[in-house]
């Protein structure tokens, strides 16, 4: 196969790759659900959930941390599997929708601060 051939269907595989990538991103969680959700996490979490630690208190960042990861994260606390008292309130009322829109919000947040 001549390299202007090869090169060609490079282009059109990478392209039907990253289609199909996207499409499954938006299939796993729709980060406008979670921005709708998000005013919650605000007050601990920060606007850009960046986290804080204020004396004892130590808020994790979330942003730009894995999808997957706070997918599972959110729904252990869900299922009280992974304990901490408000967390395990406030994701015990949030849906799996809501969850995982969360998740691809924060996950695709421009920075980590
Ligand atoms: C009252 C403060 C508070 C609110 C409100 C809050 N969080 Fe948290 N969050 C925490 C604390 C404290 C932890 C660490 C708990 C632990 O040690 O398990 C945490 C942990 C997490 C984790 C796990 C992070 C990791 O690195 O494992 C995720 C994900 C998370 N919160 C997401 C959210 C989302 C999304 C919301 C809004 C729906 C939210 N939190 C609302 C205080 C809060």
């Amino acid at each position: 196969m001549d390299s202007a051939v090869l090169a060609a269907a490079l282009t059109v595989i990478r392209g039907t790759i990253l289609i199909l990538m996207g499409a499954h991103a938006a299939a796993a969680g729709d980060p406008m659900v979670g921005k709708a959700s998000a005013p919650l996490c605000a007050g601990c979490h920060g606007h850009r959930g960046e986290g804080k630690v204020v004396g004892p208190e130590a808020i994790p960042s979330i942003a730009r941390q894995h999808e997957a990861y706070l997918v599972r994260s959110m729904r252990m606390y869900k299922t009280g599997e992974r304990k901490e008292k408000v967390m395990n309130e406030i994701f015990g009322r949030l849906s799996d929708e809501e969850i995982a829109g969360l998740a691809a919000y924060y996950a695709g947040m421009k920075q980590r601060l």
